[in-house]
């Protein structure tokens, strides 16, 4: 009876706990995502009078403003569930601003130098976005 209560409350110890840590990466994530590093701003598309589609969120949009420069893209790819990446890729990308082959995305892509943490916590919410498709 003891040992069955001992393992009850370690259950009961660890059952929230991991549930809640899951829950706070990605709640950290999403809040770096469309409040701190604005990955949201260029990579969803608008309506007509420039408000994000809040169901088309980080599905990939046009880049309005466009630079003299030739070293400035035209378009921000798709990033929900980040396709084509896997998350040791996408990572090592969110700290050195490079892709895997070395090279850079074109501006106005950030190269993102970002911490380990924060880095984990974007691919973790980035995976899990539901899309509308
Ligand atoms: C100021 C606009 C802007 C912001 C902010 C921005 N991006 Fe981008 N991103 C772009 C554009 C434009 C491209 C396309 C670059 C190209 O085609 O070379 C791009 C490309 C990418 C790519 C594809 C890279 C590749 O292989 O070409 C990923 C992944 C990405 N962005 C993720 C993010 C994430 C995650 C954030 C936030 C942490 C973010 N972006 C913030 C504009 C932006």
């Amino acid at each position: 009876m003891f040992i069955l209560y001992r393992v009850l409350t370690v259950i009961a110890l660890l059952v929230p706990q991991s549930i809640s840590g899951q829950l706070s990466l990605e709640a950290r994530g999403e809040y770096l995502v469309k409040r701190v590093a604005m990955c949201v701003q260029c990579h969803s598309p608008r309506d007509s009078q420039g408000a994000l589609l809040e169901d088309k969120l980080f599905l990939g949009a046009a880049i309005p403003v466009q630079a003299e420069s030739r070293d400035w893209a035209i378009r921000a790819p798709r990033i929900a569930r980040l396709p084509g990446w896997t998350d040791t890729e996408f990572i090592r990308f969110l700290q050195t601003g490079k892709r895997p082959d070395g090279s850079f995305p074109q501006r106005p892509m950030p190269p993102f130098r970002m911490n380990q943490a924060d880095a984990v916590a974007i691919a973790a919410f980035l995976k899990s976005v539901k899309t509308s498709e």
